[in-house]
């Protein structure tokens, strides 16, 4: 069977861009393949801006429930955190001898991260892309579902398994290969329909986060900028806000964006926003319901998370072990 990994950063608070670009599709896949995901919990380390080591650990157990809530099953999948398993790190010195200084430096997200930085960047930042392919050919991963901004990476992925086993003679990793799944939204920012939604965006008043109250999921999408016209169109370039909320819909409803515009076209935006609202809050309502009851039980998503970390390791050590073995490391008596 298919074997899929991905694995997203432990931020504690996703949005329906997370959701509709990237998790809905994770839950899904669960059906046609054999699914392992990943809390990198180790890759949020890597930018000091980023990393509060007070907040790590709390927003490590919000994602992990928020990945139950949306629909990862742990029955069905494996749900685990990067750092309970100390293969990923050993892999990634692995792969350090392996990896070349010039490709890392090429990274359009490293140069992105480092801008302006000078030399005061984290060698894990530089290293981030190698600790990620660790991460996907520890499991002889075939499909990477990811956004196109990490494209690069698995590319790189590729690049160093290959490497690997040419170099040490023995197939010992799979070569992974991206995909973007066609269903896949690009959700884009209620204020600044032009932008991606996204956590770094300056205000709060454009992201739906998951975890949302109701009120505050309509007072966001009524307020949505859409333009001064009427019309009611899936037009990306002229109507993007418009367009946003149509696709927004789209996905809630399973009808499509032009389906739509033309049953609420000459209804006015008002009557248009109230419909979008309403099945955003629709969507989310049992995800939220389900979040409150798994958070209210740390210690259940505790043992959901030891249990993936010991079926992580059953595929993860071995792969390591023969890596180890094909680089000629004496194995411990
Ligand atoms: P991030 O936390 O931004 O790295 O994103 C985690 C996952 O969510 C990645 O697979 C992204 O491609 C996806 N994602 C983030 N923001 C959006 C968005 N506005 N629309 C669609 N997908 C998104
Ligand atoms: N770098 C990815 C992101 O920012 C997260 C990630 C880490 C990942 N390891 C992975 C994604 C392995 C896919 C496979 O979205």
């Amino acid at each position: 069977m298919t074997r899929v990994f991905s694995g997203i950063q432990p931020t504690g608070d996703l949005h329906l861009g997370n959701y509709l670009g990237a998790l809905i599709n994770w839950v899904g896949f669960q059906d046609r393949a054999d699914c392992v995901y990943c809390v990198v919990d180790l890759h949020a380390i890597t930018s000091p801006a980023e990393h509060d080591p007070t907040t790590l650990t709390q927003r490590t157990l919000d994602t992990t429930t928020l990945l139950l809530a949306v629909g990862i099953d742990p029955a069905r999948s494996i749900l685990f955190v990067q750092s309970h398993l100390h293969e990923h790190a050993e892999c990634t010195w692995l792969f350090n001898c392996v990896a070349g200084f010039g490709e890392l430096r090429k990274m359009p997200q490293f140069k992105e991260k480092s801008e302006g930085k000078g030399e005061s960047v984290s060698v894990g930042l530089f290293d981030y892309p190698v600790l990620q392919a660790a991460d996907i050919l520890l499991y002889h991963a075939d499909e990477v579902p990811v956004g196109e901004d990490q494209r690069h990476h698995i590319e790189l992925a590729r690049d160093i398994g290959q490497r690997f086993n040419h170099r040490f003679r023995d197939e010992v990793f799979t070569l992974p290969k991206a995909i973007h799944p066609p269903a896949a939204a690009r959700v884009m920012d209620l204020q600044e329909p032009t932008n991606k939604m996204s956590k770094s965006a300056s205000t709060d008043k454009g992201i739906v986060n998951l975890l949302d109250d109701p009120a505050r999921i309509t007072k966001k999408v009524k307020s949505a900028v859409t333009d001064s016209a009427t019309d009611i169109r899936h037009d990306r370039v002229e109507k993007p806000g418009v367009s946003n909320l149509l696709e927004i819909l789209a996905v809630a409803t399973g009808r499509s964006a032009d389906d739509l515009a033309a049953e609420y076209d000459g209804q006015g935006y008002g009557v248009f926003k109230a419909a979008v609202a309403e099945a955003v809050v629709e969507l989310l309502r049992p995800i939220q319901q389900r979040y409150h009851e798994l958070a209210a039980d740390p210690a259940e998503v505790e043992r959901v998370l030891a249990d993936g970390a010991a079926r992580a390791r059953e595929v993860a050590a071995p792969t390591l072990a023969r890596a180890k073995a094909a680089v000629g490391l004496l194995p411990p008596a």
